[in-house]
Parts: C-alpha cells; structure tokens; sequence
C-alpha cells in the first residue's frame, strides 16, 4: 500500500535493527485519514471472504479493525490484556507472549460476542514473531469459529511470524512488509 509506505518512510523511526516506531500515526497519535484508507485496503483485499466479525487486540490494532469495521459494515471485538471488572466467566482465553518485551499475557475473548459459526478476520498492526496472531487464532478456534483471513497493517518480513503462519495455511494479508530497515532506510518487500 503506498501511501502507508510513504508515511512509514516519511515519520518512522528505525529504534533498533528490529524495531519500527510509528507512534507518530499508529501506536499512540492515530492519523484517522490513513487508518480509513487501511481498512478500506483491507476490505478490497478481503473481498472474497464473506465475513461476520472482525477480532483484534488491544490496544493499537482498534483504530484500523475499526476502519475495516466500518467499511464492511461488521462488528469489531477487541481482545483484552486485562482482566476487566465486568468481564469474568464466559470467556475464550489464550497466553500471549511477547519476544520484543519479553513479557506474557493472558488475552480474553467473551462468549457473548464470538460465537460458534463466526467467519473471522483477525486485525493487528504489527506481525513480528506472530504471537499475538497465535493467541487469537486460539481464541476463534476454541469458540468454534472459523478465521477466515489476518489483516496487518506492517508485518516485518525478517521476522518469522508472516512466514510460519502462512507455511501453516493461514491466509495473511499484510499492507507493508519490512524486509530490511536501518536508520535511513527501509526496503518494503514488491507486492502486487
Ligand atoms: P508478535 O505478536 O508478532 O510475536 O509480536 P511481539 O510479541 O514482538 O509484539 C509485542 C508488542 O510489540 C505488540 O504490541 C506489537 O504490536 C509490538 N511490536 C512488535 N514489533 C514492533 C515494532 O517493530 N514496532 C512497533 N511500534 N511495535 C512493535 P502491544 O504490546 O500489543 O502493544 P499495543 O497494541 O498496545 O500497541
Ligand atoms: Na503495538
Ligand atoms: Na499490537
């Protein structure tokens, strides 16, 4: 997607070799006219799927699933980090853990909202090792649902998580691939 490249090449920040900051429209200020754009992208790119749910974690993969949401006219579940003071029996759960932060937690799904039947696409910004992609697609197989595609927003290609994922048969879309960054510059993999 390129004007999603642009932005990642116009206001990223290459904080390691292997960490992207996009605090600057993703991760903490959200550019709205850039996220639209996202999930109308994702929605051409899932235009063959018939889907009934959108699933995602909190908390930076909202504002795109939210686009993508709007667009095809879905509801939008966000899985939590933290138990909730309303959330308590009745749910899907999955450890989550994290290589970047070296930290584990526990994601949580209610019933309530994902059903046996749902067609799901699963949304996330980033696709590093593929953990977090691992915890929901727990989540949507233990409420009998079926993922029916991951949407990314950047998958960084030098990563295993894009490739073990789709080695497994798990439809990913990602809209910007990082197959090499340093501090000026990033190689995003040819997509068609
Ligand atoms: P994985 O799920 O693919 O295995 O990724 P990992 O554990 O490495 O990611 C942990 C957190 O760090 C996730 O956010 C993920 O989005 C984020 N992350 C991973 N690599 C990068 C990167 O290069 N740049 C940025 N900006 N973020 C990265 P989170 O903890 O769930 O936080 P949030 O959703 O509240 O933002
Ligand atoms: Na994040
Ligand atoms: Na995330």
């Amino acid at each position: 997607m390129q004007s999603l490249e642009n932005k990642i090449r116009e206001v990223g920040k290459v904080l390691s070799p292997i960490v992207l900051k996009v605090d600057a429209f993703l991760n903490h200020q959200i550019d709205a006219a850039l996220m639209k754009a996202v999930g109308e992208e994702f929605a051409a790119r899932f235009s063959d799927v018939k889907a009934t749910k959108i699933l995602t974690l909190e908390s930076s993969g909202i504002a795109p699933a939210t686009m993508l949401g709007l667009v095809l006219g879905l509801p939008v579940i966000f899985a939590r980090k933290r138990k909730s003071l309303t959330l308590s029996d009745n749910l899907l759960s999955a450890t989550v853990h994290s290589f970047t932060k070296n930290v584990t937690s526990e994601i949580s799904v209610s019933r309530d909202f994902l059903k046996a039947g749902d067609q799901v696409i699963i949304i996330d910004d980033f696709l590093a090792n593929g953990e977090a992609v691992r915890g929901l697609l727990s989540v949507v197989e233990q409420a009998d649902a079926t993922a029916v595609g991951v949407g990314i927003v950047i998958e960084k290609g030098f990563q295993h998580g894009g490739k073990e994922l789709r080695e497994k048969g798990v439809r990913v879309e990602s809209l910007a691939i990082v197959d090499s960054m340093d501090v000026d510059h990033i190689t995003f993999r040819q997509q068609d």
